[in-house]
């Protein structure tokens, strides 16, 4: 079964051809990071007009590394939620016009069911499960039972993890996106300099807002006074800190939901120390930890194509749908 799948819900426009929910034949991705740098976030009307721009060249070009013609195409998979409304328009209308044209089935994919079964591709991963949903826009603690079924456990309350490590790298001037440079800087700086204060909110719950303020009264605090500071230690402290309560908090779900797996998902599944903290930390409880290759942590159609193929395996039934209502920033619960 070959699935085609589609990604345009922010600042990289990806298609990707996946054979039975295994190999990835193909999974190009046009990054408009150099593009977006320069405002230090992204732009939501220039991201709708590079996906534009883009997306035609991107199906040619993962269809030749495939070696496949549209023709060969069993399922089209596309994010249809959450994400920029034009952004994520581009993506739908195109796959709606190769569905209808070539009558191909298409399914429409919630972007962190994308993350999601990311981990998929390259793991055998065993449910129940318990997914850590941190990406720039979500952070989420997600029960998965043997069925497949979703239950959300918990979520943030103000900012996402992702959207924090931007915010931060920005009072920093750093650079967009701040999450790599952050953990790059993690490593030249003193985690214990700065001492922030662990939010105190409910069991699965996350705040974020609290800790980037720590951060950004600090960094005023020594330019109001002049006053020299090593921008590595900040950053340090700020990444020790989100790691803690990230680990902290799933491996708490952990004890009330005991599974043998806990998967990350998102672009923050990228970060040398989550990734690094967690495995530890969740092989002393006997616990395997996956998280996808590095490729395949950020926005991607490959992770599209998986997550169109679950929905398969898992009976979704209508064919093809065309209207594809609902193209909004849906909750959590809807995916
Ligand atoms: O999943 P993603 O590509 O887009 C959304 O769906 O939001 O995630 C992008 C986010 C950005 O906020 C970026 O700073 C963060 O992932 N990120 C990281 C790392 N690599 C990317 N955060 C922490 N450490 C990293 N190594
Ligand atoms: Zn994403």
């Amino acid at each position: 079964m070959l699935i085609l799948g589609i990604e345009s819900s922010c600042d990289e426009t990806s298609i990707a051809i996946v054979k039975d929910g295994k190999e990835i034949l193909s999974n190009k991705i046009s990054s408009q990071i150099e593009i977006h740098k320069q405002y230090g976030g992204v732009v939501p009307e220039i991201a709708s007009r590079q996906h534009i721009k883009n997306i035609a060249a991107i199906l040619q070009e993962s269809l030749e590394e495939a070696k496949v013609t549209l023709d060969d195409i069993d399922y089209i998979g596309v994010t249809y939620a959450p994400g920029l409304i034009g952004a994520l328009l581009v993506g739908v209308s195109f796959a709606k016009g190769l569905a209808y044209g070539k009558n191909i089935p298409l399914i429409p994919v919630h972007h962190i069911r994308g993350h999601i079964y990311a981990n998929f591709i390259e793991n055998e991963v065993e449910l129940p499960c318990i997914a850590l949903v941190v990406s720039g826009g979500h952070t989420n603690i997600i029960y998965i039972d043997k069925d497949s079924n979703f239950k959300n456990l918990g979520g943030t309350l103000d900012d996402a993890v992702g959207e924090t490590y931007d915010k931060v790298a920005r009072v920093l001037g750093i650079g967009y996106p701040g999450g790599p440079v952050i953990d790059k800087m993690y490593y030249e700086g003193d985690p214990k300099f700065l001492k922030i204060t662990t939010p105190k909110v409910g069991e699965y719950n996350f705040s974020f807002s609290g800790i980037k303020t720590s951060v950004i009264n600090y960094v005023n605090k020594m330019n109001m006074k002049k006053e020299y500071f090593k921008p590595e230690d900040l950053a340090a402290s700020f990444q020790q800190k989100v790691v803690d309560i990230l680990c902290d908090k799933v491996l708490k779900a952990y004890d009330e939901y005991p599974v043998n797996n806990i998967i990350i998902a998102g672009g923050v599944a990228a970060n040398s120390l989550l990734r690094k903290n967690l495995k530890e930390q969740g092989e002393k409880k006997g616990i395997k930890v996956f998280y996808p290759s590095m490729k395949l942590c950020t926005d991607n159609g490959a992770m599209i194509s998986l997550a169109a193929y679950y929905k398969i395996k898992n009976g979704y039934k209508k064919e093809i749908d065309l209207t594809l209502n609902g193209i909004a920033t849906l909750g959590i619960d809807k995916i």
